[in-house]
């Protein structure tokens, strides 16, 4: 059995359930990152490598000023009420996305903790901030036109911000909306995809396990044949 390396979620539903339990949709944020401490621990129990987690993206600017100061608070929060148990688990932190339009305490939070986990090997987590796929692929087109290299799939791929990890072999979304929303587009072309109808904050570690069984099942063909046509 194949155990997947790496699993991307575009974490989706928060707001919606805050507002479902007659709550606010900064509510749902707050569960929402009860629900992401859980699932990093479902991910090392199965010995998954890399988690990439999409935080916000380049279109989430268009919230309202409050809804984005909150994001940006849980933030905050959870590098100072969770460092010590990141260098206990042996986690990783890494950023992917452009954060130099965050605000300067946070973004000086956010380069610390990358700093101070860099050496963790248990798994590591892509924190997506301030991340859209498209803006990701541009930034590494100019990057190939700075050092004058060629322009080819090799290359592209080395200098996204995920140029030194596998592809992804799961994409979970929760939050019963089936589309990509600007995320990891060059790097999904044979990702498996899970769309999962339950809102983000009532995704379990059990809806994880599941995915994660459901996956082993199946037979990738990255554009080959089949076996039985073997
Ligand atoms: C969380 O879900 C994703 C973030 C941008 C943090 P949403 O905030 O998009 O919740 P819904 O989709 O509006 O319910
Ligand atoms: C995708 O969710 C972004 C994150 C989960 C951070 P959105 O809620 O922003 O996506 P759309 O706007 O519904 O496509
Ligand atoms: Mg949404």
């Amino acid at each position: 059995m194949i155990i997947p390396k790496h699993i991307a979620i575009i974490m989706d539903g928060n707001g919606r359930w805050g507002i479902k339990k007659k709550k606010s949709r900064n509510f749902g944020h707050k569960k929402g990152l009860i629900t992401v401490g859980g699932i990093i621990n479902a991910a090392i129990k199965k010995n998954i490598k890399y988690l990439t987690l999409f935080i916000f993206s380049t279109e989430n600017w268009k919230r309202p000023a409050k809804e984005i100061n909150y994001l940006f608070k849980l933030l905050n929060n959870y590098i100072d009420n969770e460092v010590n148990n990141l260098i206990k688990k042996d986690i990783k932190i890494k950023v992917i996305g452009n954060i130099k339009s965050f605000p300067k305490i946070l973004k000086a939070k956010i380069k610390n903790i990358e700093q101070i986990t860099k050496q963790n090997q248990k798994i590591q987590i892509n924190m997506a901030l301030n991340y859209g796929s498209r803006q990701e692929i541009i930034n590494s087109i100019k990057i190939i036109n700075k050092k004058s290299l060629k322009i080819n799939e090799k290359n592209i791929s080395n200098f996204l911000y995920t140029g030194d990890i596998p592809e992804p072999d799961i994409l979970i979304r929760t939050g019963n909306t089936k589309r990509i929303s600007n995320f990891l587009i060059w790097q999904l072309i044979y990702t498996e995809i899970f769309f999962v109808k339950k809102m983000w904050p009532e995704f379990t570690k059990n809806d994880f396990y599941q995915i994660i069984n459901n996956y082993k099942k199946i037979k990738r063909n990255f554009g080959g044949l089949n076996d039985k046509f073997d």
